[in-house]
This record gives structure tokens, C-alpha cells and sequence, in this order.
């Protein structure tokens, strides 16, 4: 908990450290797009902030009702992706959302403050909703995701969200849900911003605007080397550089982008762009340099993720410790709603 002692604040919510939530959904493993749009500001962010994540279990269930497993075993797998890229237990407190009935309270009195229009105009769910084919069977639970996700930035008191572009209109809703509980109820909530990378996001393997399971255009945190050197071969580059001695195109190629994001030698990149444009520079030269980069950035994550998939009872009971500790800010936010609403009777 907060070391400094704490100013007391308006509402009796600032913690010493700001705190920051975010999370994921665990439907999969976690991969390359995940770290550049929001793992890398976690890492960076880790001891400046009071730093909270959630395993986003009942949202992953929202499109998932009739396949549960897929939602729970995904827990631990999202754990070990955390762990791997070095999010530390001793800083960071990770916890499971269903495992803490208070979101569910909070999202409760959220829903009435927040209209069915409003939430169809989310793009977000609107662009979902149209890439899972959902047609005119929405299910209301995934409408609603957004609210739901308020009570989980609201909840534990979060000053700043740290999340891909995509996740904005998210916070958004959660900033006007906010405005409108403190403006009906007095000051209450806390209203968060959201902390969005400068670097844009990764394409996927394939070229497409981002990494998506279900296109298979990942390349995950936890493939191993084989598969890491399969997905690169297979590598999106420009598709009218056919000869090496062609010149060739650096914009929207997919190899170029991950060079850009991963390796460390600036200079190294710049000048293979170089001799790429010019002509004179296979495919195959750069992805094995891609591929270079990409082991030396893997490698360390993957030794990492062993030691701790070692021991999955280990990791579950971090995962419990991180939850009762949540659990206790979250029922006091639920107190103070309780209050400021003036359903507390007892
Ligand atoms: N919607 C996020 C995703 O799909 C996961 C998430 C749930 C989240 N609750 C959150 C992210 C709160 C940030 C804050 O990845």
C-alpha cells in the first residue's frame, strides 16, 4: 500500500503514488501488438505509479458465454505473459475481475447513467460488433462491455489508463460516466486520462492495420524460436520488390515497421532502409536481421515465462494476493458510492 503517508484530498481517494490501471481480456496469448501498445508503458511506468492490472475475465465473457473455458484457462497464460515481460509482483498488483463482486455493483449503478444510443455509437463495440459477425444478435452483456469497464478503471481510484488507440473511446465513456455519477451524486469518482503510446501501433504480419488472433497475424510473446522464424519468413514486405536489385519500398512494409519498433540500433535500421530503397537488398537480408532482433528481444521473456510456468500454483497464488488486496480499495470506492447515491441503509 501507499509508503508516503498521503495528503488527505477532497474526497478522501488520492493515494500517495498516482495509480494507474489497465488489463486485458484473456482470450489467448498475449503478442507483439500487445507490448507496443501498452505492456512497453506498464514496464516503464511500474515504480513511478501505484501500478493496477486486470485480467479481464467477465468481459472476456461477454462473447464468449458458450465457450467459459476458453476464458478461464486463458487466465493463467495472460499471467505468465505479464511475468515474462517483467511486470513485477513486488510493484504491480495483478488481480482476477470476477473475483471482485464490487465491479459488478458499481457497474450496476453506472448502466443508468449511460444511454443504449450512446453506447451504439461507441466505435470501438461498433467495430466488434461488426467483426464478430454478431448480426442482429448483439449480446447485451458485450453492449454494455464499456460500463462495465468504467467500474473497473473507477474502482480501484485509477488516475491514468495506459492502453492502445483502440481502448480510447473506452476511456472516454468511462471520463462522461464519471462527469455525470459527480455532477448527480457530489464529488465521488476519480476522472482518469488515458496514456496512449506516441509510436503508432504494430502492424500484423500479414500488412493488416493491427495484430488480431483470429486473422493469425501474430507473432506472441510466448512462440518459441521455430515458430518466430516461420511467422518472419512468412512476413508481409513489398510485394513489387521481386528481385534484389530492385529497388524497393519501406512504407508499409511490415518488416520495416517491427525494425522500427524493436531494434535498438537506430542506426542499423535507418541504414538498411537505405540500401532497400536503393535496390540491391534482398527480402531475406532483413528479415534475418528482423529475426536477429526479434530472438534478442524474445529470448530473455521466454526464459523468464519457463521459470514461472514451472510453478503454476506459485503464480495462481500471486494472482489470489493481487485480487484481496484490490478487493479492499474497490469495496471502499463501493462504500462511497453507497453513500453519495444514498443507498447505504445499514
Ligand atoms: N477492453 C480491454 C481489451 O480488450 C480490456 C480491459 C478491460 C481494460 N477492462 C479494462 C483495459 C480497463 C483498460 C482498463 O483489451
Amino acid at each position: 500500500m501507499p509508503q508516503k503517508k498521503s495528503t488527505p484530498a477532497k474526497n478522501g481517494a488520492t493515494p500517495a503514488k498516482k495509480r494507474i490501471l489497465t488489463g486485458d481480456r484473456p482470450t489467448g496469448p498475449l503478442h507483439l501488438g500487445h507490448y507496443v501498445g501498452s505492456l512497453a508503458n506498464r514496464l516503464k511506468l511500474q515504480d513511478e505509479y501505484e501500478e493496477f492490472i486486470l485480467i479481464a475475465d467477465l468481459q472476456g465473457l461477454t462473447d464468449n458465454a458458450a465457450n467459459p473455458k476458453k476464458i478461464s484457462e486463458n487466465v493463467l497464460t495472460v499471467m505468465l505473459d505479464y511475468l515474462a515481460v517483467g511486470l513485477d509482483p513486488a510493484k504491480v498488483t495483478i488481480y482476477i475481475q470476477s473475483q471482485i463482486p464490487e465491479f459488478t455493483e458499481l457497474f450496476n449503478y453506472y448502466l443508468n447513467l449511460v444511454t443504449v444510443a450512446r453506447l451504439e455509437r461507441n466505435p470501438t463495440v461498433k467495430e466488434e460488433i461488426k467483426q464478430k459477425g454478431f448480426g442482429s444478435s448483439i449480446p447485451a452483456g458485450f453492449l454494455v462491455y464499456p460500463v462495465s469497464q468504467a467500474a473497473d478503471i473507477t474502482g480501484p481510484g485509477a488516475h491514468l489508463v495506459p492502453v492502445g488507440a483502440d481502448q480510447l473511446p473506452m476511456v472516454e465513456q468511462t471520463r462522461e460516466i464519471v462527469r455525470t455519477f459527480n455532477r448527480l451524486y457530489g464529488e465521488t469518482l476519480i476522472e482518469p486520462e488515458a496514456l496512449i503510446p506516441k509510436v503508432g501501433r504494430l502492424v500484423g504480419t500479414d500488412g493488416g492495420a493491427k495484430m488480431i488472433k483470429s486473422i493469425g497475424n501474430t507473432i506472441n510473446l510466448s512462440d518459441d524460436a521455430d515458430t518466430v522464424a516461420k511467422k518472419v519468413k512468412g512476413m508481409y514486405t513489398d510485394p513489387k520488390h521481386l528481385r534484389v536489385e530492385d529497388p524497393g519500398t519501406v512504407e508499409g512494409n511490415a518488416v520495416f515497421a517491427y525494425l522500427d519498433a524493436f531494434d535498438p540500433r537506430k542506426e542499423e535500421t535507418e541504414d538498411l532502409k537505405t540500401r532497400y530503397r536503393k535496390g540491391g537488398l534482398g527480402d531475406t537480408e532483413v528479415k534475418a536481421r528482423l529475426l536477429e532482433v526479434l530472438e534478442d528481444f524474445l529470448a530473455p521473456i521466454r526464459a523468464r515465462r519457463a521459470l514461472y510456468a514451472s510453478d503454476p500454483a506459485q503464480v495462481m497464488d500471486l494472482l489470489r494476493m493481487g485480487t484481496e488486496k484490490t478487493r479492499v480499495v474497490v469495496q471502499e470506492t463501493a462504500a462511497r458510492v453507497r453513500k453519495a447515491v444514498g443507498t447505504q441503509y445499514f
